[in-house]
């Protein structure tokens, strides 16, 4: 078996109760890879308190006027080991295109931070049956770089994020199975995840691991899914 992958996003969150105890599920756990992904603020508590680190976004200039912003290169003086690019907030908020995030993904190489790739479609999109095409359009800036790219793409359908309607197991194996066709690369499904949801989306053949937002930010929920994962 290979050892499964959890993402979790706490987004514009502080930790969650319990997060730091000696049995909290945010630690790396012999069957399973556990990263948390913090705000910028509690990077360096997270990484102190023994948990695998990353973040949330980062800006691909090193340098410069940009108030507010955090860049790639300066991640480098942190302890995050990942970092996400083009989360779909960053695409709606910030309006990150693919172009940028694709210069996002080579600062991350260039700092030595594994990217995980964020990519998926709006409820629109999926009615018109365009997943495919939208899914190629956000993974072809990427086909300039290197084949052998080290990095992590996640699957997030907008549709299905942060509102409770998960994709389906068969629909999020539907669109790993056609990403996997365009890049061999470890790739995780997100999208309301849930520790009832989680047994059935991790036994998909093309299912690598979970990008999980909400339930990050209750530690009962977040162990029900590593145990979801680690018992198969
Ligand atoms: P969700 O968020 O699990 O709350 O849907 C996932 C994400 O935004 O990464």
């Amino acid at each position: 078996m290979t050892k499964k992958f959890l993402a979790a996003n706490w987004k514009m969150n502080p930790p969650p109760e319990g997060w730091e105890k000696p049995d909290s599920p945010f630690r790396t756990h012999a069957d399973c890879d556990v990263v948390v992904f913090p705000t910028f603020l509690d990077l360096e508590r997270c990484s102190k308190a023994g948990l695998i680190v990353g973040a949330q976004c980062g800006r691909s200039t090193h340098h410069g006027a940009f108030t507010g912003d955090v860049s790639i290169d300066l991640l480098k003086h942190t302890p995050c080991r990942y970092v996400l690019c083009g989360h779909s907030d960053r695409r709606n908020y910030h309006g990150e295109t693919d172009e940028e995030i694709a210069t996002q993904v080579v600062a991350a190489l260039e700092a030595n931070i594994h990217p995980i790739l964020c990519i998926g479609e709006t409820e629109e999109e999926r009615a018109k049956k365009k997943t495919e095409h939208v899914l190629k359009k956000q993974l072809s800036s990427l086909s300039t770089m290197n084949s052998h790219l080290s990095l992590t793409i996640a699957y997030e359908p907008v549709w299905a994020i942060g509102n409770g309607k998960t994709a389906t197991a068969a629909q999020a194996q539907e669109a790993h199975a056609f990403i996997r066709s365009q890049l061999d690369v470890r790739i995780l499904y997100g999208g309301s995840v849930k520790p009832e949801n989680a047994a059935e989306l991790i036994a998909m053949p093309d299912i690598d691991g979970l990008l999980i937002g909400q339930s990050s930010l209750d530690v009962r929920a977040f162990r029900g899914i590593v145990d979801a994962c680690t018992s198969s």
